[in-house]
């Protein structure tokens, strides 16, 4: 049984505030073998790191992502509301971060917050910057919006995809592999052994968020789960050890 590959979900988001380039090297420094991040698009197109499409929780500015440009988002403290030794934390770029990205041993998986806001072309956009980084063949884009996995495929239908869902459905696999999906991540509350087994049969690869509690670790452990998704990297690193 291959192990399961851990996801830092936004970055080591336990210990640094989640999805700046700290959180995003602290996994790296655990040793994770990939990472979560979400991408929202500014007033001026350019991909964001960022899981709400305010800016309250994260930062110390207001309103949306969406009505900023870029310049004056990097303005805004991202880490001060983590802790306040993090003040001098910044929004990132996608562009930024896959200059980084580009040169770590790891997987990527971008997730396109595309389900409350249908930012325009944000699937061609990200595609471009996921191009020009040469990161393609080590990257899954997921959402929970049905639409941004078809509009992905229709640029390239050799890009993995995931669909991403909390929502308890009959034939999950068979609705993911519909959409023409290479894989299907899900909450940890979806997992259970009949699910393992659909997408192991429909060639779906399963990866499942967001795993902090130990026992939940090792029930991924112990299905062959291809991915799991966690808040902790470092932790799962160690359990994984025990287990696999
Ligand atoms: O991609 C898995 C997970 O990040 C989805 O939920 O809300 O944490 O982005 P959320
Ligand atoms: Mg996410």
């Amino acid at each position: 049984m291959a192990k399961t590959l851990i996801y830092a979900h936004r970055g080591a988001s336990k210990l640094a505030p989640e999805n700046t380039m700290t959180a995003f090297e602290l996994a790296a420094a655990a040793g994770a073998d990939g990472i979560e991040t979400d991408v929202q698009l500014t007033k001026d197109h350019i991909p964001v790191l960022i899981h709400d499409e305010n800016l309250r929780r994260t930062t110390n500015g207001t309103g949306f992502v969406q009505d900023n440009t870029y310049a004056e988002l990097r303005l805004l403290d991202a880490g001060s509301w983590f802790n306040p030794k993090f003040s001098d934390s910044s929004i990132v770029s996608l562009d930024e971060f896959l200059d980084w990205f580009k040169d770590q041993p790891m997987f990527l998986n971008a997730e396109l917050k595309t389900n409350v806001i249908e930012y325009k072309n944000i699937e061609s956009i990200v595609y471009n910057s996921l191009k020009r980084a040469g990161v393609i063949d080590r990257t899954v884009i997921s959402s929970f919006n049905a639409d941004s996995i078809t509009r992905m495929k229709n640029i390239n239908p050799s890009i993995q995809t995931a669909f991403l869902t909390s929502t308890k459905m009959r034939n999950l696999a068979g609705y993911a592999k519909s959409l023409e999906a290479d894989a299907l991540h899900v909450k940890h509350r979806l997992l259970d052994k009949r699910l393992a087994k659909k997408c192991s049969k429909n060639k779906l690869d399963l990866r499942i968020y967001t795993v902090n509690r130990p026992s939940m670790m090792k029930k991924c452990f112990k299905l062959g789960i291809e991915g799991l998704i966690t808040d902790v990297p470092h932790q799962a690193l160690e359990y994984r050890a025990l287990s696999q």
